[in-house]
């Protein structure tokens, strides 16, 4: 083959864990919504800046130090967060990686969240606790599309890695990961029910 790709942008997708998905994801949906009946600074802030849903980010993002169920599901993530730097042949030198940030969103009919980057950490990602069917999925931007300039459009049928966006649908029980400056966004929720995620960034120090 005379062309070859170079720069690969990769996205991670893979169940927690094989069994037991059901159940941990009624506990983690129970204790979401609890969350959220009791944050009001987290109500009060979501109202202003995630219309229509409910997110821990600004007020309660560190889930892991004071819930054992998201202690828990810490050490099931750091699991999967080290086979995708492994995959990305980081050389952590010696130093190891650490969740840093941890929230809840729950996206009730309507509510959306536009396209934004994590900073301050390398690797982050979404578990789905809650995906009624038909709910939005997670859309990635290609990291190159201002560079794109004069170059044309994409023919409709183009090639699956040669289209600027790609759409994940949101499945209960899955992780994604990608590296933290890759922009994506979920389109507003459409069904009745509501779609429940929990978010995280790592570091490695
Ligand atoms: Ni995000």
């Amino acid at each position: 083959m005379p062309i070859r790709a170079w720069f690969p942008t990769f996205v991670y997708c893979e169940p927690l864990q094989k069994n037991g998905l059901a159940r941990l994801n009624t506990d983690l949906a129970d204790e979401c919504r609890r969350l959220r009946d009791f944050d009001a600074a987290g109500r009060r802030w979501s109202a202003k800046n995630y219309p229509g849903g409910y997110t821990s980010y600004a007020s309660m993002n560190e889930l892991h130090r004071f819930s054992s169920t998201f202690a828990e599901l810490e050490k099931k993530l750091d699991r999967h967060v080290r086979t995708f730097a492994r995959h990305l042949d980081m050389d952590l030198r010696g130093k190891k990686i650490r969740l840093t940030d941890f929230w809840v969103n729950i996206m009730p009919p309507t509510a959306a969240h536009s396209l934004h980057l994590h900073p301050l950490s390398f690797i982050s990602g979404t578990y789905y606790v809650a995906t009624p069917a038909g709910c939005s999925g997670l859309k990635f931007e290609d990291p190159r599309l201002e560079r794109f300039m004069a170059a044309p459009p994409k023919k409709s049928g183009a090639r699956r890695d040669n289209q600027v966006h790609v759409t994940y649908p949101a499945e209960a029980g899955n992780v994604i990961l990608f590296e933290s400056w890759l922009r994506h966004e979920v389109a507003a929720n459409r069904v009745a029910d509501e779609r429940i995620s929990v978010s995280f960034n790592y570091n490695w120090s």
